[in-house]
């Protein structure tokens, strides 16, 4: 089935031509149409039109209005203020579209594609092996999770890469540490959790370390690892591979509590790239895009200096010859970009290293492999604070484990849905399913209700509220609907685009009609807050619906059918669009 052209598009089209019907020096230009309180929608285009042709916007205004041909889906327009056009849409035209999108067998509500799909190669979700993740992992994890299922609608190809900290210096030591103990990381059943491999990392991270700090001889021979680690000894290789197996043990763990899909091939950490590192720092070299400063390959940029005035070099290649988070960085952006043949490079990474990025890219662009056909953008995230406010950390000041907190807002989510379960007839397992998809839901909504960029608060309290912006909010609007249809018996949901609608149908109705132009809107800018805003306003205009509008009980069959048809509409949409967050909607609630 072909998308559907929304009614705003429709109205679109009909104001841009008798524009330009009117003042054909205005063709192609943008009639500026938004939703409005005073009518159906407004257009506020003319008055620039007005300026520049040095007319009367009033008259204008006129002029247009009289080449509007009202009919099938323009009831009515009108010249209002200083030459603003309020527009009201025929009830039949919003009944009829939406009962298009309802009609769209392949569940995409009409959504159309994007115009130009390219291929996104989008980094994210990138914990660090033997290290416990942080908020800041979860963070990039849920945002990514969400635009890759954005873009993916939308028929972008999308490459998924994650790229875990699994290389670098300090593996010397654990290696080095393991060898000499090297039962530390057996285990005692052939099921090893995610909790006690994270344990047994920790452990030994920690004795590693306090043995590297007060031992002088481990630490030379910590420090001998480290380079037959590079020189891929095989043996030593076989130990690093050892950690990073635990890790991923304890990864995916944390991405199945969170109801994400992590594929093994796609995690490409910063190993991955090793064999390209001296070849990248070569070729920046020849090209003279980097240059050696006291040693190190360095590369410069005017606006970059440090607080003494001088220049802060990012630096590829450090003067004792190894390589760092930069070259790897860079050497990725080649994978990337010619053999996975990207348009667009996606980083979903916390804002602090921002700077780090913004050089990372001007020097791929320098050495060419960045360009105006193939793009890169850091999809900045803000950190997250706790309720007072300061980054989020434990009372003992340490980082909150984020196994814990999944878990206590599953139990928190459990105990809300629990209290309902009598009443809506939920089984045991149904209130455990449920307390983990509202628990889950609500972690993910929070982060991606606000704008990425921002810093936000972390509070389960609000977040498994009931009230107000909260996916369990959303959660309960899509299962009461559920609740209806299962109550309708008979009564089948179905469009009769002769009934006259309500304020508060027409309300939802041209709500839903916008759903299209948000997603595309969403995915284009990287922007899942709009989504979620979107849907927020979608639920809280279901419910004015439910205290203006009866459904089972409206007057006529034919009115019940309309409404069933309705909110059965707005429920895929929540649904669709909460899939798109990667939030789930249970059936009862
Ligand atoms: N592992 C890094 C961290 O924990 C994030 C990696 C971001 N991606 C990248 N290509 N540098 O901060």
């Amino acid at each position: 089935m072909a998308s559907v052209t929304s009614l705003s598009d429709s109205v679109q089209q009909h104001l841009a031509s008798a524009l330009s019907a009117t003042l054909p020096e205005a063709a192609g230009a943008d009639p500026l149409l938004r939703r409005s309180d005073r009518a159906d929608f407004q257009a506020n285009g003319i008055l620039a039109l007005a300026k520049k042709a040095k007319a009367n916007p009033r008259e204008l205004a006129t002029q247009v209005v009289s080449q509007v041909v009202a009919g099938d889906v323009i009831k009515d327009v009108e010249v209002s203020g200083p030459g603003f056009l309020n527009i009201t849409i025929a009830d039949r035209a919003i009944t009829e579209n939406l009962a298009a999108r309802y009609a769209d067998e392949t569940g995409r509500l009409g959504v159309p594609y994007a115009g130009h799909p390219g291929t996104t190669v989008i980094d994210y979700a990138q914990p660090n092996v033997a290290k416990e993740m942080h908020v800041g992992h979860l963070r990039s994890a849920v945002i990514g999770d969400a635009v890759v299922q954005l873009l993916e609608f939308t028929g972008e190809n999308v490459v998924r890469r994650h790229h875990i900290g699994d290389w670098g210096t300090q593996f010397g030591m654990l290696i080095q540490y393991l060898d000499e103990h090297p039962h530390e990381l057996d285990h005692k059943d052939a099921q090893v959790t995610g909790e006690e491999a994270m344990s047994n990392l920790d452990r030994l991270y920690k004795a590693a370390r306090g043995k590297f700090d007060s031992d002088e001889e481990f630490k030379t021979r910590a420090r001998r690892r480290v380079v037959d680690l590079q020189a891929g000894d095989p043996q030593t290789l076989a130990m690093w591979q050892k950690f990073v197996d635990e890790s991923k043990i304890y990864f995916f763990s944390v991405f199945e509590k969170l109801d994400m899909e992590i594929q093994d091939p796609d995690i490409v950490g910063e190993s991955g790239y090793n064999d390209m590192l001296a070849d990248t720092c070569r070729m920046l070299e020849e090209s003279g895009v980097a240059v050696r400063s006291e040693g190190a390959l360095c590369v410069f940029f005017e606006d970059v200096k440090g607080p003494d005035g001088k220049p802060v070099p990012l630096i590829v290649q450090k003067s004792d010859g190894g390589y760092g988070y930069a070259a790897t960085d860079l050497s990725a952006i080649r994978d990337r970009v010619f053999n996975l043949k990207a348009s667009t490079l996606l980083y979903v990474v916390d804002a602090r290293q921002a700077l780090h990025f913004k050089m990372v890219f001007e020097t791929a662009r320098r050495a060419g492999w960045l360009n105006d056909d193939v793009k890169a953008h850091q999809l900045a995230f803000g950190t997250v604070l706790g309720k007072d406010g300061k980054p989020f950390k434990t009372r003992a000041g340490e980082t909150v484990k984020l196994q814990d907190l999944l878990d206590e807002a599953v139990e928190r989510a459990t105990a809300v849905v629990r209290e309902k379960a009598e009443k809506v007839g939920l089984t045991e397992q149904e209130i455990t399913e449920n307390g983990r998809y509202v628990g889950i839901g609500a972690v993910k909504y929070a982060d991606l209700s606000t704008s990425a960029v921002r810093d936000y608060k972390f509070d389960l309290d609000q977040m498994v509220s009931l009230n107000g912006d909260t996916s369990v909010y959303l959660q309960y609007a899509y299962a009461r609907v559920q609740s209806i249809l299962r109550k309708a018996g008979e009564a089948r949901p179905a469009a009769h685009p002769e009934l006259e609608l309500a304020p508060a149908e027409r309300a939802l109705g041209l709500h839903l009609d916008q759903f299209a132009e948000t997603v595309l809107e969403v995915a284009a800018d990287y922007e899942p807050h709009k989504l979620a805003a979107y849907l927020y306003q979608l639920a809280s205009l279901l419910t004015t619906f439910y205290d203006q509008c009866p459904v089972l009980k409206a007057d006529t069959a034919e009115q019940v059918e309309n409404r069933l048809f309705l909110v059965d509409l707005t429920a895929r949409t929540l649904h669709r669009g909460m899939a798109l967050l990667g939030i789930r909607t249970p059936e009862k609630l």
